[in-house]
C-alpha cells in the first residue's frame, strides 16, 4: 500500500514536539545559547510557537505525564531538566492568543483522567483557539503517574488500552452533545438553546457512566483532532479506528514503511480510508550548516551528560528494568517487554542490535534521543532524509524533536522549512483556518446530520 506516496503534489505535515523545558536532548539546556527556564517561562513557549507559525508548521505538540519521572532517584534526576513540567493546557491557551493558524496539541492520559473532563477541556481549547486543538491519546508511559492518583501501580497494558477504547468513545460522544446549530441565542424569542438539537449520551459501559450533555457547545472542529502515540497492537488498533494522526517512533526507513503500510491497511477494518489517518514519525535533529558542525554539536551535547543520568534515563525508557547487573561494555541484553512499555522496548532492542551498541552506548543514545530516529547533518542532508521517507511512503509528515531550545527551533523554522518548501514538499501558506482544514482532514458531521445520512434522508 502506497496511498501516502502516490500523489506528486502531496505536502508533508510538520509538527514541533516539545516536552517540559523543550530541550529534547538531556543536556540541551546546558548549551551556552539554550534556555534553562523554558518550562515555566511562557514567553519562551510563545516565541517558539510564533517562530514555527511564521514557518507555516502545522502544529505545536506538548508531550506530557502528570508526574515527574525518576523521583525515586532524585539525586540523579536533579542533574536533568526533566522535573520541570507545567500543565500543557494553560500553555496552549496562552499560545492560542498569540498565534492564528498553528495547531495546538497536548497529551492527556486515558488512564488517570475522566473522559467527561477531558472532553470539556479539549472542546474549550478548540473554542479558545478558533478550531486548532488536538488531543494526543496516551495510556501513559510514566509508571509513577499511578502514585499521584491513589493507586499502587500502573494498570496492566491490556487493561489500560481497554479503558482507552471506551474512554475515546465517551469523549467523542460528549463532543456530539449538540448539533452545530443548536444555539440560536435569539434575543427576540428568548430561545438560547434548541432542546431538540441537544443529545444525551447516556453511556453505561464497563469503565464509565456518563449521561451528558456537555457544558460546552459543539466546537469549531466538531471534534478536536485525535492523535494516538502507542505503537503496540492495541495502540495501532485505536489509531486505525479513531485517530486522525498516529505519532510513532521509527528508526529506519524499511521498518517505518512496514509500520506505515500496516497501520494504513488496518483502517479498512474500521470503515475508514487510509488517507483519514496521517502517520507522523518523530525525527530528532542535530542540524547545522555543515555535517561536521552538526557532529560537533552532537558530541558536545553528549559530553555534557553524566553516565548515571544516561543509565537512569535508559532504565526509565525500558520500563524500570534493573540494568545495574549488566556489563556496561557488552551488548544490551534481551529485555522483556513489560507493562509500562511494549513497542518502545522492542525499538530499543532493534536499534541496539542493528547498530551493534553496548549498554553504555545505548544509554548515551537514549539520553540524546530516546529511541527516535536521529539525523545528524547539514540542512540539505536532513531535508534529503525527510524527503526520502516521505517519497518512499514511510510518512505523511514528521514530528520534529528539537535537541535544544531555541537553537534547534530556529534551525527548523528558518532553514529546514524553507528548504523543504523550495523542494515543493512543504506548504507556502496555510490552507484553511482550523487544524483539520490545514491537515486536509474531514470535519465530523454533527449527530443529527449523521442520523439523517444513515436514514438516507
Ligand atoms: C511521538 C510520541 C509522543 C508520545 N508522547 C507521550 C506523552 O506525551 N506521554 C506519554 O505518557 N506517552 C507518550 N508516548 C508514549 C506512547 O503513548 C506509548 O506509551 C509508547 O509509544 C509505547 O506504546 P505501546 O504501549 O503501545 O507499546 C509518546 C510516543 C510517541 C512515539
Amino acid at each position: 500500500m502506497t496511498s501516502g506516496a502516490a500523489k506528486a503534489d502531496r505536502k508533508m505535515k510538520l509538527s514541533l514536539f516539545m516536552t517540559g523545558d523543550g530541550n529534547y536532548h538531556m543536556a540541551g539546556w546546558r548549551l551556552p545559547g539554550s534556555t534553562n527556564d523554558a518550562g515555566q517561562n511562557i514567553q519562551r513557549w510563545i516565541d517558539a510557537a510564533q517562530a514555527i507559525e511564521r514557518a507555516k508548521l502545522d502544529m505545536l505538540f506538548i508531550a506530557d505525564a502528570a508526574s515527574p519521572p525518576g523521583t525515586d532517584d532524585l539525586a540523579t534526576q536533579s542533574l536533568t531538566a526533566r522535573i520541570d513540567r507545567m500543565d500543557p493546557i494553560p500553555i496552549l491557551a496562552a499560545v492560542a492568543m498569540t498565534t492564528k493558524n498553528l495547531g495546538l496539541a497536548s497529551t492527556m492520559s486515558t488512564t488517570y483522567l475522566e473522559p467527561y473532563n477531558l472532553a470539556r477541556t479539549m472542546a474549550s481549547l478548540d473554542h479558545v483557539s478558533g478550531g486548532r486543538a488536538a488531543w494526543n491519546i496516551v495510556t501513559g508511559s510514566n509508571k509513577d503517574d499511578a502514585l499521584q492518583f491513589s493507586r499502587e501501580s500502573h494498570a496492566p497494558h491490556g487493561e489500560r488500552y481497554e479503558r482507552a477504547e471506551e474512554f475515546v468513545d465517551v469523549v467523542r460522544g460528549v463532543w456530539d452533545s449538540y448539533d452545530d446549530d443548536a444555539f440560536p441565542r435569539d434575543k427576540e424569542s428568548g430561545v438560547y438553546l434548541r432542546p431538540d438539537k441537544a443529545h444525551f449520551l447516556n453511556h453505561k459501559g464497563k469503565h464509565f457512566r456518563v449521561r451528558g450533555p456537555s457544558a460546552v457547545p459543539r466546537s469549531p472542529q466538531g471534534h478536536p483532532v485525535l492523535i494516538q502515540a502507542g505503537s503496540s497492537e492495541p495502540g495501532m488498533n485505536i489509531s486505525a479506528r479513531v485517530a486522525d494522526i498516529a505519532f510513532t517512533s521509527q528508526s529506519a526507513l524499511k521498518t517505518a514503511k512496514t509500520f506505515y503500510d500496516n497501520l494504513k491497511s488496518r483502517c479498512d477494518r474500521f470503515g475508514r480510508r487510509p488517507e483519514d489517518l496521517l502517520v507522523m514519525p518523530g525525527a530528532l535533529l542535530f542540524m547545522a550548516d555543515t555535517e561536521s558542525e552538526a557532529q560537533e554539536k552532537y558530541d558536545k551535547l553528549n559530553s555534557l551528560i553524566p553516565l548515571k543520568v544516561a543509565m537512569q534515563r535508559l532504565t526509565q525508557n525500558l520500563g524500570g528494568v534493573d540494568l545495574s547487573k549488566f556489563d556496561l561494555d557488552k551488548p544490551l541484553p534481551d529485555i522483556p517487554t513489560n507493562n509500562a512499555r511494549v513497542s518502545s522496548v522492542e525499538s530499543y532492542l532493534t536499534i541496539s542490535r542493528r547498530e551493534g551498541l553496548t549498554l553504555r552506548q545505548m544509554a548515551m543514545r537514549s539520553a540524546a534521543a530516546k529511541h527516535h530516529w536521529t539525523i545528524i547533518g547539514s540542512v540539505k542532508q536532513v531535508a534529503d532524509e525527510l524527503e526520502a521517507w516521505f517519497r518512499e511512503g514511510a510518512a505523511d509528515g514528521f514530528n520534529i524533536l528539537p535537541s535544544d531550545v531555541p537553537g534547534a527551533i530556529a534551525g527548523l523554522a528558518d532553514k529546514l522549512a524553507p528548504e523543504l518548501r523550495r523542494r515543493g514538499l512543504f506548504r507556502e501558506e496555510y490552507e484553511g483556518k482550523t487544524l483539520r482544514e490545514n491537515l486536509g482532514l474531514k470535519r465530523p458531521a454533527d449527530l443529527s446530520t449523521r442520523a439523517s445520512a444513515a436514514r438516507g434522508a
